[in-house]
C-alpha cells in the first residue's frame, strides 16, 4: 500500500493506474477511522479493482467555534486499517498543500446547504464541497463512496457531481450501526461513560417515529413532536433539529405519503450527534 503526501505524486499515481486501463474507487475521511469507513472501503474494493482512500481533516468545513484542534486524529492504526482492507493507497495531504497561501476559490451550493446541519453549521458544506472537489481533481475516481449517516453531505455531493460535470458514480453506504442501535462516528470518541447511553435515544426516537407511520400516522408535525418527546425526556440532550423532509430537495414536508427522511441533530454536552432514517409509510 502506498502512503503518499504529495498533490501532485497522487495524480500522477491515479493518472497511471487510469492509463493502464484500471478503475478506481475513492473513499474520502477524516481518518479515525471506524466499522463505518470500512463499510465504505469494503463496498469501494467491490466496485473497482483499486481502492484510494484520502485522510485529511478539513480546516474549511469547521467553523471557529467548532472542534477542529480536538477532532481525534489516530494516523497509524487508520493507516494499519486502510492496509487490511486492501487499499491500494491512502492519500494524506498537509492543509497547507490543500490550502496554501492564495487560495481564494471555493465550490458554494446555493440551496441544499439552507437546510438541517447547514443552518447550525453555515460554513460545513462550503468547505466539504470545496475539498470533495479538490479531492476528486487530484484523485479522479470513477466512483466514490459516502455514508448515508451523513446524508446532506451526500446529497451536496451528488448535487455538485452532477452540476460540475464529474465522470463519477456517486455510491451511498447503508449507516453502520453499534449492536445498540448508536450510528458509528468519529465524534462518538467523546462522549462519556454517562453520555454514552443517552446517545441511544436518537435511534430510539427514529424507531418510534417509523413505528408510528407503520401504524398509518401521515400527520408529520405529530411525528416530529414524538421524536422530539423522546430526545427531551433526557435533560443533557440540546435539540438542534428533528426534521421530516424530501430526501432529494430536503425541504420539510407536512404528510408523510411517500419518500420521507427523517433527520435529527443534537447536542449532548459538547459532542454533536447526527442520525437519520427514511419513513416507510404503510402501503
Ligand atoms: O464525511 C467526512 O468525513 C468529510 O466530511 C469528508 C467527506 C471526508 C470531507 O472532508
Amino acid at each position: 500500500m502506498k502512503v503518499i503526501a504529495a498533490i501532485d505524486e497522487m495524480t500522477r499515481f491515479s493518472q497511471k493506474l487510469r492509463c493502464d486501463g484500471r478503475t478506481i474507487a475513492f473513499v474520502p475521511t477524516m481518518g479515525f477511522l471506524h466499522e463505518g469507513h470500512l463499510a465504505l472501503m469494503t463496498e469501494g474494493k467491490n466496485k473497482a479493482d483499486h481502492l484510494v482512500v484520502s485522510i485529511f481533516v478539513n480546516p474549511a468545513q469547521f467553523g471557529p467555534s467548532e472542534d477542529l484542534s480536538t477532532y481525534p486524529r489516530a494516523l497509524d492504526q487508520d493507516l494499519e486499517k486502510c492496509r487490511d482492507i486492501g487499499a491500494t493507497a491512502v492519500f494524506t495531504p498537509s492543509a497547507d498543500d490543500m490550502y496554501p497561501n492564495g487560495h481564494e476559490t471555493y465550490v458554494v451550493l446555493e440551496k441544499l446547504p439552507f437546510h438541517l446541519c447547514g443552518l447550525s453549521r453555515p460554513v460545513f458544506f462550503k468547505g466539504v464541497a470545496t475539498v470533495v472537489t479538490k479531492l476528486f481533481n487530484i484523485v479522479r475516481p470513477h466512483a466514490a463512496l459516502f455514508g448515508e449517516k451523513d446524508f446532506q453531505q451526500l446529497a451536496v455531493i451528488r448535487r455538485l457531481v452532477e452540476d460540475l460535470c464529474f465522470d463519477i458514480e456517486i455510491v451511498g453506504v447503508p449507516i453502520v450501526r453499534e449492536p445498540d442501535g448508536l450510528a458509528m462516528s468519529s465524534r462518538n470518541k467523546y462522549l462519556t461513560p454517562k453520555q454514552r447511553p443517552h446517545a441511544l435515544l436518537l435511534h430510539r426516537s427514529l424507531t418510534a417515529a417509523q413505528k408510528m407511520v407503520a401504524t398509518g400516522e401521515s400527520d408529520a408535525g405529530k411525528i416530529v413532536a414524538l421524536a422530539r418527546e423522546v430526545l427531551t425526556s433526557c435533560a443533557d440532550i440540546r435539540l438542534d433539529y428533528v426534521s421530516i423532509c424530501d430526501p432529494a430537495s430536503l425541504d420539510e414536508i407536512a404528510v408523510v405519503e411517500g419518500a420521507a427522511l427523517m433527520a435529527i441533530a443534537v447536542w449532548l454536552g459538547k459532542t454533536r450527534l447526527i442520525d437519520n432514517q427514511m419513513l416507510v409509510p404503510v402501503p
